[in-house]
């Protein structure tokens, strides 16, 4: 299966396919069919249980990173820099960023922000790290609950900005979090590189979503996710089966007995 490349995205027709995955059955569930394959932090809440993506560690990252990569044979896999690992020195950012590359094999790494982190951006990139940029609503920076970035005026300069400020830095992509139509149409105008949208409209170059919220395994509610299966109660009458299954001695039968 050939794999793809930094040059098959930028010259893709049609939308970039991206999903979320944390584990090696995920990665080989969605491989066939996405073009980019995030490890995200937002495994924090949806694999952990911790309240936010702060908590994710460089160490549980990587750990994930390197099952997904090794079942991902066909998309491009972009890892996640957890919070406090890149923000306030360009260094110690490089250094993660090397170490989450060597240790994963991943083809990139993915960090929030836009003006405030160009200058860490621009000294990734200019060390050969492949770096996909993230902007509009930015979970590892909110207190409270996630809500829609670019209803402001001072917001939708902020983003315009930021853009402009991350794609002068190298970025290869950038995932647009949270915002209206509006917001995404006028940076489509300007933009120099594809834009994937979560949460963003239908006039992005493509789209992402966690692979747990659209199978229906989290119960996380936001306008934007769509649920393709209802796995949750799927998987409730499964276990309800099995549990009255070896109550009543109906499991296992003489197919399953040595
Ligand atoms: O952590 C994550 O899953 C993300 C999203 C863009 C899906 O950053």
């Amino acid at each position: 299966m050939k794999k793809i490349s930094l040059t098959d995205l930028q010259n893709k027709k049609g939308k970039l396919v991206c999903l979320t995955a944390y584990t090696a059955p995920i990665a080989k569930l969605i491989d066939k069919f996405t073009d980019i394959i995030l490890v995200g932090d937002s495994l924090g809440p949806v694999l952990y249980g911790f309240k936010s993506t702060r908590d994710v560690t460089l160490d549980i990252i990587i750990n994930h990173a390197k099952s997904v990569v090794k079942h991902a044979k066909r998309s491009f896999v972009v890892v996640d820099m957890p919070y406090g690992t890149y923000e306030n020195s360009k260094e110690v950012a490089l250094k993660n960023a090397k170490k989450i590359i060597r240790e994963t094999k991943a083809d990139g790494v993915k960090l929030e922000g836009g003006e405030k982190i160009h200058k860490t951006i621009n000294f990734l990139t200019k060390n050969d790290i492949v770096v996909m940029g993230h902007i509009g609503m930015l979970p590892q920076s909110i207190k409270g609950k996630p809500t829609v970035f670019g209803k402001k005026k001072e917001e939708k300069k902020q983003i315009a900005d930021d853009l402009k400020f991350i794609e002068k830095a190298g970025v290869f992509a950038v995932v647009v979090e949270c915002t209206l139509e509006s917001v995404v149409s006028s940076l489509m105008n300007k933009k120099n590189v594809p834009i994937i949208g979560i949460g963003a409209s239908k006039k992005c170059d493509g789209q992402i979503l966690v692979t747990e919220d659209i199978l229906g395994m989290t119960n996380l509610k936001s306008k934007f996710i769509k649920k393709y299966l209802d796995f949750n109660n799927l998987a409730t009458s499964a276990i309800k089966k099995y549990s009255k299954e070896v109550d009543s001695l109906k499991y296992p039968s003489k197919k399953h007995c040595y």
